[in-house]
């Protein structure tokens, strides 16, 4: 049996709903990959206290990081908009005239898994180093079959070449591809790459883009309900640029999650609560597009809408490498508590992808902690482009 004791001058379990579950002088007993026990050291019991110990001192440790949102599998780059969009274009003028999603699809239809492979794992690993445990990655620069299935089996070996939990997401309805009609794109292509990608055993939840610029609710809806079919869950791009109505839909297929938000209303905020759907915020993708609409923050604190961060590290909207800083820009450009920063990338980023068994420090969960050279969680947050971490225990292993 693996067994041990950590014990640190400061635990932020993220086990309390309201604050960050403080233990001062703490201790956390790990067995098998699971966490056995945490408290104050001086309530450290036998069998426990016969374990080997390993102490970090002054140290802060967390739930290891969870990053729910990103498209890191995906070929080429788009600098050459960052440019356009500099010199005046918005991201739907570019997207409009062919550019956008549809250039990174043209260079990931042209990418062999072996090419995608070798550019996402170097993302993965600035996520790794950074504390991250689970990451969620999406299809969606396919558009076809074969290459769809090709990017979530790319995404399906990130998660065996590296210690780390990868769910993939099935985004077939992400854009339009050239040439066809949004209709029977959905009917004759993105549902049977769903079934395909799901009879391969590949797709972890399937997720679409509503928007002016990609698909209405009604063509969601068909995706949706063959997510529904295959008994997959859910997630929606929503919001993002204009008020087009995904929020609500995505609660009412009660969906893991609704992404981006900026556009919400109250009234899909309340929705979201009583679904129990999550609002994903993205800082980076809000940064990058110069978006000026901030997501309803008090109203989803109002109806208690559990709020997610995440990077959506992507090569257009946000090429952001970074959860801490995804952390730092929730709070500054959209008003979060470090608080609320940090339960959005451990304890709701879980929820955002269905996972019960990580983003706590608690006993029965697996042991994936995050060992950080700050004295206070709040740092996390605080810190831009800083990284404070000083290891990680992934599924129990140091
Ligand atoms: O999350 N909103 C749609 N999808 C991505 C953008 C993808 C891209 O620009 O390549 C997003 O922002
Ligand atoms: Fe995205």
């Amino acid at each position: 049996m693996n067994a041990y004791v950590i014990t640190a001058d400061t635990i932020a379990t993220m086990a309390d709903p309201h604050g960050y579950g403080l233990i001062e002088a703490g201790a956390i007993a790990v067995e098998n990959g699971r966490i056995a026990w945490v408290g104050p050291l001086a309530d450290l019991r036998a069998p426990f206290t016969a374990l080997p110990r390993r102490d970090y001192g002054a140290r802060t440790v967390t739930p290891a990081l969870i990053d729910c949102h990103t498209h890191i599998v995906h070929g080429g780059n788009r600098a050459r908009e960052f440019e356009m969009r500099l010199n005046g274009a918005s991201y739907q003028d570019i997207a409009r005239a062919g550019g956008g999603i549809i250039s990174t699809v043209t260079a990931t239809r042209e990418a062999s898994e072996a090419d995608l492979l070798a550019a996402a794992l170097p993302r993965l690993d600035a996520l790794i180093a950074q504390g991250v445990a689970v990451v969620e990655v999406k299809s969606g620069y396919g558009l076809d079959l074969e290459t769809e299935l090709k990017m979530l089996r790319v995404a399906r070996a990130l998660g065996v070449a590296r210690p780390v939990r990868v769910i993939t997401t099935f985004l077939g309805a992400h854009a339009v591809p050239k040439g066809m009609d949004a209709d029977s794109y959905i009917d004759t292509i993105c549902i049977p790459a769903l079934h395909a990608a799901h009879a391969e055993g590949l797709v972890d939840a399937v997720d679409g883009f509503c928007e002016g610029i990609a698909f209405t609710p009604t063509q969601i809806a068909r995706v949706f309900d063959a997510a529904c079919a295959l008994d997959l869950p859910m997630k929606l791009h929503a919001e993002q640029l204009s008020a087009s109505g995904g929020t609500a839909l995505a609660a009412h297929y009660r969906a893991l999650s609704a992404d981006h938000v900026e556009y919400a209303s109250d009234a899909d905020a309340a929705a979201l609560a009583s679904a129990g759907t999550v609002a994903v915020l993205l800082p980076g993708a809000f940064y990058a597009i110069r978006e000026t609409q901030i997501p309803p923050l008090a109203a989803f604190r109002a109806h208690g809408a559990a709020m997610a961060v995440a990077t959506d590290w992507n090569p257009g909207s946000s090429p952001l490498g970074s959860i801490l800083l995804a952390m730092n820009m929730a709070c500054t450009l959209f008003r979060l508590t470090p608080t609320e920063a940090l339960a959005g990338t451990t304890r709701h980023a879980a929820r955002a992808l269905g996972l019960t068994d990580c983003g706590e420090i608690r006993a029965g969960m697996r042991a994936d902690l995050a060992i950080w050279d700050v004295r206070s969680p709040v740092e996390l947050s605080y810190g831009i482009a800083i990284n404070p971490l000083y290891a990680r225990i992934f599924g129990g292993v140091l």
